[in-house]
């Protein structure tokens, strides 16, 4: 899974890129609303939360940017990092986890956009005036196409399916929802979610719930899952991979935690040299069989 803060690394490394400048170096702190709205009042009087604060270390006279002042980033050359520090960065994850939802995208998706608006700001981007603000959107859409994030609309929807199928988990014993969403070849989308058993060995997941929900439609073959997990990131056990990589080996895996980021790979890395119907052909029997 990729982390927060490699995102956040991503997300500056790309504004340097697409700025044009050498690669600089930024602090990046996640914080709550409160803690948001005390920063917020001590270093701007502002007594209210909001979603993302900088404060750059550089600053550039105005209508210039970090590519006009080589020298001022010369200056801000920090040698325990051995590059530029531009300043620091404030998120409110609280604030990111309500937009995200707002805007139907994921948590990922929002705080990578903040930090890359927070990273514009730090290399000397403002939105004030007109002008200015027409630049800052620009770059701010190279940066996140240059970061290929949330391209996938698909997964987005379906991680987001996902983490409704888990409110109806039934999961009295362990407390760990999981909701699933299977996307099928024809675009049929099927949900599951776990559903536990005072044997707890009968307990089904929510993956298999989803697959066998597909089956008994008619649908078998498979081009992505999303899973959401309620306490964390739920990567499906190996009895669920093996059950997935009985339909389709190539299907997208999506997974994430409820109201989190989400990850993308491919199931093949998740079952890699796997038994599968193939290896059975011989005596006649396969999937589609
Ligand atoms: N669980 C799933 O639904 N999918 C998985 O792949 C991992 C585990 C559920 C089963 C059980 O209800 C709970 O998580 C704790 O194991």
């Amino acid at each position: 899974m990729k982390r927060l803060d490699t995102w956040f690394a991503c997300a500056l490394e790309a504004c340097c890129a697409a700025e044009g400048v050498r690669p600089c170096m930024a602090f990046f702190a996640v914080v709550d609303d409160e803690r948001m709205r005390e920063l917020n009042r001590e270093t701007r009087g502002v007594d209210s939360a909001t979603d993302v604060l900088s404060y750059p270390a550089v600053s550039y006279p105005p209508g210039k940017t970090a590519r006009d002042c080589p020298r001022r980033l010369g200056a801000a050359y920090d040698p325990e990092f051995g590059k530029p520090n531009l300043g620091d960065v404030f998120l409110s994850m609280d604030r990111v986890r309500r937009q995200a939802m707002e805007y139907g995208h994921s948590v990922t998706r929002e705080a990578v956009f903040l930090a890359v608006h927070a990273s514009l700001h730090l290399l000397g981007y403002d939105h004030m005036e007109e002008e200015e603000r027409a630049k800052m959107r620009a770059m701010e859409d190279i940066v996140m196409e240059r970061l290929g994030i949330g391209r996938n609309p698909m997964d987005e929807h379906l991680f987001l399916r996902a983490c409704e199928a888990l409110e109806n988990a039934y999961a009295p014993y362990s407390q760990y929802k999981v909701g699933a969403c299977l996307l099928c070849e024809d675009g049929r989308e099927f949900l599951g979610c776990n559903i536990e058993n005072a044997s707890y060995g009968a307990t089904i997941c929510a993956e298999r719930a989803a697959v066998s929900a597909a089956v008994a439609q008619g649908a078998r073959r498979f081009t992505a899952i999303a899973i959401a997990g309620e306490k964390g990131d739920s990567w499906p056990c190996g009895i669920c991979r093996q059950v997935l990589n009985e339909f389709s080996v190539e299907m997208r895996v999506i997974v994430g935690q409820k109201g989190g980021a989400f990850d993308v790979v491919p199931l093949s890395e998740l079952l890699p040299r796997s038994f599968g119907p193939g290896d059975l052909e011989q005596q006649g029997e396969s999937q589609n069989g």
